[in-house]
């Protein structure tokens, strides 16, 4: 990669100028506050923004919670993540989590009421708060699943009674099947409660077959359910951006031209104006007025030249991190960062904050994340198979040490890491984790997770799903005899395989 060119000092760099700009979206903006203004009053609403990588979902969303905590409501976020093996529910999760690390033990007793020790199940730290929970009554796996939801729905509307309650759901394209069914229960619950239910999504990740199409089609019935569809920003308002931006005024052919290319994509946008300002073209009145402006094609170029002229040893870093995930880990990164001291690599972290590629992730030590999805995707794109494989089977055993003894709760990302490795690593961890992180989704009532997970490991270990031969070994039996009843029912093959071993 080529050697960065000179740069300025940090401080004098432009590029922090596009963070914190929010043009246009007085329609959507308006929409998203009547929203909130019910819920805030005991209607409960539920509202989708919808629309292409880089539109602004997140943005706009981010404006609304702005907003929403200045009218005193709390604001909880979760976010799902492209094929990184979260654990079961991860969206909810994270943002239940958040509000039960901030809620003190006596408040917390009266929101959860009955159902802590379900809701403790998922969410570990309800333990820590209310030590000494009696476990509840075992049920049917059925009954088990929708006492968990209805547990976490009726907490969620009794807390967001003492403070109006704005959940936040990022990428639901992302999101797995049980956190999508959590949702649908949700969805039926809120119309009387003071919660607004904000969800991010990808329209154009969505075919008939994927699990957000069929909740949306079962959200649609709901008489709470509303969808906002962002467009580009207009002309006028691509305008804006840019002056805000270069603090200065733009001359209408770099208008012209940005709007064209971008088709008004903010982040798209946002990646031309950063590299224009890097490489000092914003000012240069000529470029503008010869209408010689050279604008990268697509938003994969656009980071691509970005990344160009940071240093190779950041690039080096990124890249790496890519293949972690969407956040990923100091200290993992430094543990997989060859012939770079820990120095080094802070440096190169820094850099890439300055260049706005990634960020701090808010009040976690040592935790960075790419700011957009879309330049994790480039750099990991840039990878030749060999050395992501690679990788993938290094963080896999890294992964595996920094764990150590809560390594079960992290069953999921292991098998992700070792099954993208399975060519170097072989089938062993894999199988191994697979099965582990099946059990765990089936302790969670994450059965469709559960099915997955199993099916892996049984696909790893070569077991043929036609369901005429027997399981070839043990494991793999083990592992078929796992699975339990609810699952067995929706699924075509696991009914065809342990009987024949048992035969
Ligand atoms: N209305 C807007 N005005 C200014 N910048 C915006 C606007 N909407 C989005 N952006 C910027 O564009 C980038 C992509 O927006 P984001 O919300 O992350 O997109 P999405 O979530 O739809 O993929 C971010 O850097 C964001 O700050
Ligand atoms: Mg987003």
């Amino acid at each position: 990669m080529a050697e960065p060119s000179p740069q300025p000092k940090r401080s004098s760099l432009p590029h922090t100028r596009t963070r914190g700009i929010f043009v246009g979206r007085q329609r959507e903006m308006s929409q998203l506050m009547a929203a909130l203004d019910d819920a805030m009053s005991g209607q409960g609403r539920l509202v989708m923004l919808v629309g292409e990588p880089g539109i602004g979902k997140t943005r706009t969303a981010r404006e609304l919670a702005a907003h929403a905590e200045r009218q005193g409501a709390q604001v909880l976020w979760g976010w799902c993540y492209e094929d990184e093996g979260a654990p079961s529910y991860w969206l909810w999760v994270q943002l239940l989590r958040a509000y039960v690390q901030r809620a003190d033990a006596e408040q917390l007793i009266a929101e959860i009421g009955p159902g802590a020790a379900d809701i403790a199940e998922i969410i570990p730290e309800v333990r820590q708060k209310l030590p000494g929970l009696e476990p509840s009554p075992a049920l049917e796996p059925v009954q088990a699943r929708f006492r968990l939801f209805d547990c976490i729905a009726s907490f969620l509307k009794r807390a967001a009674q003492s403070r109006p309650l704005l959940l936040v759901l990022d990428d639901l394209h992302w999101a797995d099947k049980p956190s999508l069914l959590l949702l649908e229960f949700l969805a039926r619950l809120v119309g009387d409660s003071h919660i607004l239910v904000v969800g991010c999504y990808r329209d154009v990740e969505l075919s008939r077959q994927h699990p957000l199409s069929e909740t949306l089609g079962q959200l649609a019935r709901e008489p709470v359910f509303q969808r906002e569809l962002l467009r580009g920003l207009t002309e006028e308002e691509t305008g804006r951006f840019i002056e805000t931006a270069a603090g200065a005024d733009a001359p209408g052919e770099l208008v012209a031209a940005v709007y064209t290319h971008t088709e008004g994509n903010p982040f798209f946008m946002a990646e031309i104006i950063r590299l224009m300002l890097e490489q000092g073209d914003l000012f240069n009145q000529d470029i503008a007025e010869d209408g010689n402006i050279r604008i990268p094609e697509g938003v994969k170029e656009v980071i691509g030249r970005r990344l160009n002229r940071l240093s190779d040893r950041c690039n080096q870093a990124l890249t790496t991190a890519s293949v972690i995930g969407r956040e990923f880990d100091f200290r993992l990164l430094s543990s997989l960062a060859d012939n770079m001291s820990e120095d080094k690599l802070l440096g190169a972290a820094d850099e890439a904050v300055t260049a706005q590629l990634i960020e701090e992730v808010p009040n976690r030590i040592e935790r960075f994340q790419f700011t957009h999805a879309l330049i994790q995707q480039t750099l990991a794109e840039e990878l030749t198979t060999t050395r992501r494989v690679r990788l993938h089977a290094r963080i896999g055993e890294a992964l595996e040490e920094l764990y150590g003894e809560h390594v079960e709760e992290q069953a999921a990302e292991l098998a992700h890491h070792f099954g993208e490795a399975e060519s170097l690593a072989g089938p062993e961890k894999l199988v191994h984790f697979s099965s582990m992180a099946g059990e765990r989704a089936l302790s969670n009532f994450a059965y469709e997770e559960a099915q997955a997970h199993f099916q892996r490991a049984l696909e790893a270990k070569v077991v043929s799903l036609n369901g005429l031969e027997p399981a070839p070994d043990g494991e793999a039996a083990a592992v078929s005899c796992l699975v339990p009843s609810p699952v067995r029912w929706t699924s075509q093959f696991f009914p065809r395989i342990s009987p024949m071993f048992h035969a």
